[in-house]
């Protein structure tokens, strides 16, 4: 019997049939409902790896129920839906997708950057609804991005390519990470900050911080209120970051000028949000590395993680180093 892949959403066909001779794989029927609870539970009990999207909740009990789960593959880079610590105990290798999307998360995490300080989303909608009546010398005027500061949260491989791109803009860079970054600060001239240092003095303050017990909440009322009124903030790593509500008024009471949103804490978020009510955000639906070539990449990588697994080798972007100890 060939061991059995479950996949949580429907992918293309492309993504899968090179690995359909050595593996069964069955997958979810929709590209755009995600897998009931209960039918995942039921597939993790037969399944030898699972195919997860970051939406996917893989706890304890997921875990728990897949007695021959080898390996969770996970379609992102961030892995803050599964449970590692429990994987651990089960033997249970966790994959993710890093590098092969970090160009194409850095291309959307900056577009987010300059659609918010541009007003691109105001202005188009404008146009489409009929609404130019004529030019105007302050019409739809938003802020310049050359020559200002960007304060990157979250140096890690996006980060740095966030920090490329801002180099062709002459902005000056500041971080903040857990670690330094002495390559970066080399080859891009970035600069290491506090926290306090980067939120007080950046004209665009991008978070891409990995969702953490330690970087939960991390962006409070009192850190808004330390920004700059003209300030932008981005966030592209993951909503529960920041307190959404602080957010919020922080954005209704002038203490930053704009937001743009491609994660939030709830997603898919309600249309019905406070935030969305504002014509100084700019929220789009975690797109972060959706082009269609990195999407396809991402999907084999996934499959080639797994089939890696279920061979006996050690899989090439693995998340939980203890692993390799754990099944020798
Ligand atoms: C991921 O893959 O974790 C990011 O959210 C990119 O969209």
């Amino acid at each position: 019997m060939k061991p059995y892949i479950y996949v949580t959403r429907k992918l293309p066909k492309e993504a899968i049939e090179r690995f359909e001779a050595e593996f069964e794989i069955n997958m979810w029927d929709y590209e755009d409902v995600p897998v009931p609870r209960e039918i995942l539970i039921k597939e993790a009990m037969k399944a030898d790896a699972l195919l997860t999207m970051l939406s996917d909740s893989i706890d304890e009990t997921i875990l728990n129920a897949g007695e021959n789960l080898k390996v969770v593959a996970n379609l992102a880079v961030g892995f803050d839906n599964i449970n590692v610590e429990a994987a651990n105990k089960r033997g249970i290798a966790v994959c993710n997708t890093p590098d092969v999307l970090t160009d194409t998360t850095a291309d959307l995490a900056f577009s987010l950057l300059m659609a918010t300080a541009r007003r691109i989303v105001e202005a188009a909608e404008m146009v489409k609804q009929g609404e130019w009546k004529s030019w105007s010398p302050l019409l739809l005027a938003g802020s310049d991005i050359h020559h200002k500061t960007i304060g990157i949260v979250g140096m890690g491989k996006i980060g740095s390519a966030v920090a490329r791109r801002a180099t062709g803009f002459e902005m000056e860079i500041l971080y903040h990470n857990r670690t330094r970054k002495p390559e970066v600060e080399k080859e891009l001239g970035a600069v290491y900050s506090s926290f306090e240092d980067l939120v007080m003095k950046s004209d665009f303050i991008v978070c891409l911080t990995p969702l953490t017990n330690e970087t939960r909440n991390l962006f409070t009322r009192e850190v808004f209120k330390k920004m700059k009124s003209s300030a932008i903030f981005i966030n592209v790593g993951r909503g529960p970051v920041v307190d959404e509500e602080a957010l919020y008024e922080a954005l209704v009471d002038g203490d930053i000028a704009a937001a743009g949103l491609d994660v939030f804490v709830k997603e898919p978020i309600s249309a019905e949000h406070p935030l969305l009510k504002l014509s100084n955000v700019i929220a789009i639906p975690h797109i972060g590395s959706s082009s269609v070539e990195t999407r396809v990449i991402m999907m084999k990588l996934c499959l080639e993680n797994s089939k890696a697994v279920l061979n006996g080798e050690e899989p090439k972007t693995l998340v939980n180093k203890e692993w390799k100890a754990l099944v020798k």
